[in-house]
């Protein structure tokens, strides 16, 4: 029998049981197929697919096409997570026509359940067309890597009381559009309390503190596979990065000395 797909009421069920949602980030069929079956509740294709996979600077380079490749590559590999991908750059802030036949097409072409988008009060428009369109969409609040150079780089959001009772408006209009769930990232956990406390729907933080209603991470920082990249707000699970490196730099030596392949590995 078919598992059952996690859907947008059961996460609100779990918000109003205060059971936590857990969301990582998938790029690829391999990675997604072991979350899924580890129990993860939500897998993100994110457009951090570009910084973190592709050797982009940021992720404004990231296009529809690209994507919709990894989509499609993770959503192979799912049963039971709600699949979510994420709208690149461009994709959805020229039009909100476009922006629909985009969302339409990670649901068409790539078999997600869900689409997330980043911004505030300049997206609902686009927000309510997408989800009037029946397409689920996640919202995105806090440092929103997209508007990296309006904001001026990668710093804490929502710091000021004025930045912070804007983002509180911000997040009930994005309810109010629609939403089914919002990603608040790095803010202070005060205020990520506060939003969860005055919201219906649930949010995932990260780098915004224990009280929202689920956390997310990027797995490659999880795992330790950026050595050289360690912010603050993820937690270092494993340092599967070195032990990578440990692996590639045996094999190197042991073809070198002819000690593999061994009898074993010969016919
Ligand atoms: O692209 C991404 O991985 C994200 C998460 C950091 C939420 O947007």
């Amino acid at each position: 029998m078919a598992e059952k797909k996690v859907t947008t009421s059961d996460l609100v069920e779990m918000k109003k049981k205060g059971e936590k949602i857990t969301m990582l980030t998938a790029y690829d069929h391999l990675m997604a197929s072991q979350l899924d079956g580890c129990g993860i509740d939500l897998i993100l294709v994110g457009d951090s697919v570009g910084n973190v996979l592709l050797g982009y600077e940021n992720t404004i380079p990231v296009t529809m096409d690209e994507m919709i490749h990894h989509c499609r590559a993770v959503t192979r590999g799912v049963k039971r997570a709600m699949v979510i991908g994420d709208m690149p750059f461009m994709s959805y802030q020229a039009s909100s026509e476009e922006a629909v036949r985009n969302a339409g097409r990670f649901l068409k072409e790539a078999g997600v359940e869900a689409v997330k988008l980043e911004g505030g009060k300049e997206v609902f428009k686009t927000i309510k067309m997408i989800v009037g369109s029946g397409i689920p969409v996640m919202g995105h609040l806090g440092l929103t890597p997209q508007s990296v150079y309006k904001l001026g780089g990668y710093g804490v959001r929502g710091k000021d009381k004025e930045q912070a009772l804007k983002m509180l408006e911000d997040a009930r209009g994005l309810e109010e559009a629609g939403v089914f769930s919002i990603v608040l990232e790095k803010i202070p956990a005060k205020l990520a309390k506060k939003i969860t406390q005055q919201i219906g729907v649930p949010t995932i933080g990260i780098g915004a503190g224990v009280d929202c209603d689920g956390q997310v991470l990027v797995t490659h920082d999880m795992l330790g596979l950026f050595e050289g990249f360690k912010p603050k707000f993820s937690k270092r699970y494993a340092e599967v990065g070195k032990e990578m490196k440990r692996c590639y730099r045996k094999y190197i030596e042991e073809v070198k000395n002819k000690e593999f392949p061994a009898e074993e590995h010969s016919y």
